[in-house]
């Protein structure tokens, strides 16, 4: 059973597979602008996950303290089942680039095929955060680089603990 949203709420969902300081930095600029952003934590079929659900949604908490108005859900399905039983009418995405908007673009066109009346609104990257990606983040701490300038420091200890060597 999913909570029920009002009109001035968002749901931006991605995979967080960590939390960077790309999607913080969506994360802020969406809470100025709705009463609520709820942050879903869905899967992509797409990509294989590092961190557990679980670990993400910690993750995201922590990284998202201070922001009064977030709330952190996980969703196992399909995104537009997500907006259709909770009533979320706005889903955010941030985009990185023209690739992005591309892929971006057919995937808010599938998603108001499945939900009907579902808007998707794109954010532009803030300059200096359009090259941070969490699937750049988990091949440098994979290979032992620096990793501070890309993801929230309340993070960082967890992603470096799950790369360390044995
Ligand atoms: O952070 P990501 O990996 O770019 O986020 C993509 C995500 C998780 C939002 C997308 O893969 C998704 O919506 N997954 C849920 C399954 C779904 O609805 N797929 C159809 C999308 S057109």
């Amino acid at each position: 059973m999913i909570s029920q949203y009002g009109k001035h709420c968002c749901l931006y969902p991605g995979s967080f597979d960590p939390v960077t300081l790309g999607h913080l930095d969506i994360i802020r600029r969406a809470a100025s602008i709705f009463d609520t952003v709820v942050v879903g934590v869905l899967h992509n079929p797409d990509k294989q996950g590092r961190f557990s659900v679980e670990d993400r949604m910690d993750m995201l908490k922590r990284a998202c303290e201070g922001i009064p108005n977030v709330e952190i859900i996980a969703w196992p399905g399909l995104l537009a089942q997500l907006t259709r039983e909770s009533g979320l009418r706005v889903v955010v995405r941030g985009v990185r680039s023209i690739a992005d908007l591309d892929s971006e673009t057919t995937m808010a066109h599938i998603n108001g095929q499945l939900d009907p009346g579902l808007e998707t609104v794109f954010l532009p990257a803030s300059p200096g955060r359009a090259d941070v990606s969490a699937s750049m983040v988990r091949q440098l701490a994979q290979f032992g680089a620096d990793i501070s300038n890309y993801v929230p420091s309340q993070v960082l200890p967890d992603i470096l603990a799950a790369y360390a060597k044995p």
